[in-house]
């Protein structure tokens, strides 16, 4: 199973990043998480840029929206900024929203701050008003706010990686059952 995880901070060494490296290193065999690298190169969004007949779609965004598409679930792990989501991520949000490739999505968010209430409330309404098919039983805070651990130290830790593995596993049984829901039925035919 393929999963996009896609970080809302910029910042090097962040522990949005860190989080969802871990759960790349923790995911099982049969999950690939791979890490979407693009936020800090997307062009601002322009409704001028995203016609229907995609013609002046900027390639970067191409590229997400394909990579997008590639994937059976989305990873989400956003900061708060100002009691809101960081500009940039949002920036990537707007971007998904007349792409094909987006709605019916299933996504899961993880949350590195329990100070942080804003952004996830805010996450929530504007994922659910793009369609997407937010995983509740997949979303969780991992608190990490000042411990300045990197992936490799949250794979380690016994409470944060079982916190993760609970996330991953989670969100592969509900993408799992989805697409049983709405796979064609078979017909038997003598
Ligand atoms: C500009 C800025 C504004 C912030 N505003 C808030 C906020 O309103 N509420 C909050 O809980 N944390 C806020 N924070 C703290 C970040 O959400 C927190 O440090 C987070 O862990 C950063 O994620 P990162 O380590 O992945 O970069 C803010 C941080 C910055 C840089």
């Amino acid at each position: 199973m393929q999963i996009l995880a896609i970080s809302g901070s910029l910042r090097s060494g962040a522990s949005n990043t860190e989080l969802l490296t871990a759960a790349m290193l923790l995911a099982p065999a049969s999950v690939e998480i791979s890490m979407y690298g693009g936020l800090n190169t997307l062009p601002h969004f322009n409704p001028d840029l995203d016609n229907p007949d995609g013609s002046t779609l900027p390639e970067i965004v191409a590229d997400l929206r394909s990579r997008i598409g590639g994937a059976e679930g989305i990873l989400i792990s956003c900061p708060e900024y100002a009691h809101g989501i960081p500009g940039s991520f949002k920036n990537l949000l707007d971007w998904l929203v007349g792409s094909t490739e987006f709605p019916g999505k299933p996504v899961a968010l993880l949350n590195t701050s329990s100070m942080s209430v804003h952004a996830p409330e805010q996450l929530i309404e504007v994922l659910t008003t793009m369609n997407a098919r937010i995983v509740p039983q997949a979303c969780f805070i991992v608190p990490l706010l000042g411990r300045r651990l990197d992936a490799q130290a949250i794979a380690a830790d016994p409470e944060l990686s079982a916190v993760l593995r609970v996330a991953i596993t989670s969100f592969v049984h509900a993408i799992s059952s989805m697409q049983s829901d709405t796979a064609p039925l078979s017909v038997n035919v003598p």
